[in-house]
């Protein structure tokens, strides 16, 4: 991976790339021939009527189409959950995970998928599953595409090559990526690796509005890095794994999908390094509501209520005064699945591992564990900088529902509601 690789600033731009010169035709997108014999392809990120502002599609040039495939056999996966539907009933307390341990096994990225929580149904276009991927090998001659939902990956361990039909992306720890849904990639890991992944069923994510903040501010667009195209010129065969209606089918082709010579359009992968949030906070008093913190949100059918944002908990100064400072107790009609790249988080200073998850799902009362809040009520107020820290949620306005893997796979902290015991009675009249 010590070859740097170049990028494309911007998010939603019409993004135009060619690997070989005169690969791009000039003036229209399907003309009658194609250069250097390449064939035409569009993949569609949006309705053919989307508003103009909403619509996602690329062009990709590429040497053969990817309808050349064998048949589709089904794939079993022990611990890929898809949609509510298979999710487990649990009751409705706090619940959190320690980080999994990357097997000692062989295990691929797609291999090494565990799925957490699950809601909704991609056949709906409604809600969302998060994963760990706990991979310690290279996919090689084999690709994944997930034609049920895009994929926001969010390394905590061990940086990535992800190879997309459109080019190359290499992501570390504290970046993220994002992967449209139907788009062919593959991972490549430098060693033992870890994340998260949101699979997001419902609208593409994009950046929220900004509202009084104005024109600059949170993710600013230009941040958000598209791959330039590159193929891969090795002849052989590969395998394809498709993940289509909750499950995985695999067929073999006897070339690389990762074939596209040269593309144009805005329905492109992207990386993004957190770093680069801009972040918005109290400079007067009070604990602000996190949607301050969103990156990149996905809407659902009704104003303001996410089918699911993407928020972060970035390294930043804390400077409000007579104010509590971490999260107040709450419980929300939204779901909050957390976890934590690095560092501590600061309403659970010592519980909260990097790696770790936690689900607070609508309704569930949560907020700082005792030690976080005996120390919270009584320090001094001076400015102080939260560094070297990187948490985030995945939040969605349906119940999410733990997999099996989830409450039954080891990781489950059985004792996590105790956190909160020591919270007394204080009253005085
Ligand atoms: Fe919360």
């Amino acid at each position: 991976m010590s070859e740097a690789l170049n990028y494309q600033a911007g998010f939603g731009n019409q993004h135009v790339t060619e690997a070989v010169a005169g690969s791009l035709p000039v003036g229209r997108n399907s003309p009658q021939q194609v250069a250097h014999g390449l064939y035409a392809e569009l993949l569609s990120g949006a309705a053919f009527t989307a508003p103009r502002a909403e619509n996602l599609r690329t062009w990709m040039y590429r040497r053969q189409p990817s309808v050349v495939v064998g048949s589709y056999q089904p794939l079993s996966h022990d611990f890929l959950k898809t949609g509510a539907a298979e999710g487990q009933a649990a009751p409705p307390d706090p619940l959190r995970w320690a980080p999994s341990a990357i097997p000692e096994a062989r295990s691929d990225f797609v291999a090494g998928l565990r799925t957490l929580v699950v809601n909704g149904d991609p056949d709906a276009q409604v809600g969302m599953a998060a994963h760990l991927y706990l991979a310690n090998a290279s996919m090689e001659r084999s690709a994944f595409v997930n034609a049920d939902g895009e994929l926001l990956i969010v390394p905590q361990q061990g940086a990535l090559r992800i190879t997309t039909e459109l080019g190359r992306l290499d992501v570390k720890p504290g970046e993220i990526a994002l992967i449209p849904r139907g788009l062919a990639f593959k991972v490549a890991v430098d060693g033992p690796s870890r994340g998260y992944i949101c699979e997001n069923y419902g609208a593409p994510f994009r950046l929220p509005e900004l509202g009084p903040i104005g024109s600059n501010g949170l993710a600013n667009p230009r941040d958000f890095l598209a791959p330039v195209a590159h193929f891969e010129a090795e002849a052989g065969a590969y395998e394809i794994i498709k993940k289509f209606g909750g499950k995985l089918w695999r067929a073999e082709q006897g070339h690389t999908p990762f074939n596209v010579v040269a593309w144009h359009g805005n329905l492109t992968p992207y990386k993004y390094d957190t770093a680069h949030f801009m972040t918005i906070g109290s400079i007067s008093f009070d604990h602000p509501d996190p949607s301050i913190f969103t990156v990149l949100t996905s809407p659902s059918d009704t104003a303001g209520w996410a089918n699911v944002d993407f928020v972060i908990f970035p390294p930043r100064w804390m400077v409000a005064e007579d104010t509590f400072r971490p999260p107040w107790y709450h419980r929300n009609v939204m779901s909050e699945f957390m976890g934590l790249v690095l560092g501590q988080y600061d309403a659970k200073p010592e519980g909260f591992k990097p790696g770790g998850s936690s689900l607070h799902n609508a309704y569930v009362p949560h907020g700082p564990d005792t030690e976080a809040f005996a120390k919270a009520s009584s320090v001094d107020l001076a400015p102080h900088k939260l560094d070297h820290t990187l948490a985030f949620m995945f939040e969605t306005r349906w119940r999410l529902l733990p997999t099996e893997f989830a409450l039954n796979g080891g990781a489950l902290e059985t004792s996590y509601v105790q956190c909160w015991s020591g919270l007394q009675d204080r009253f005085s009249a």
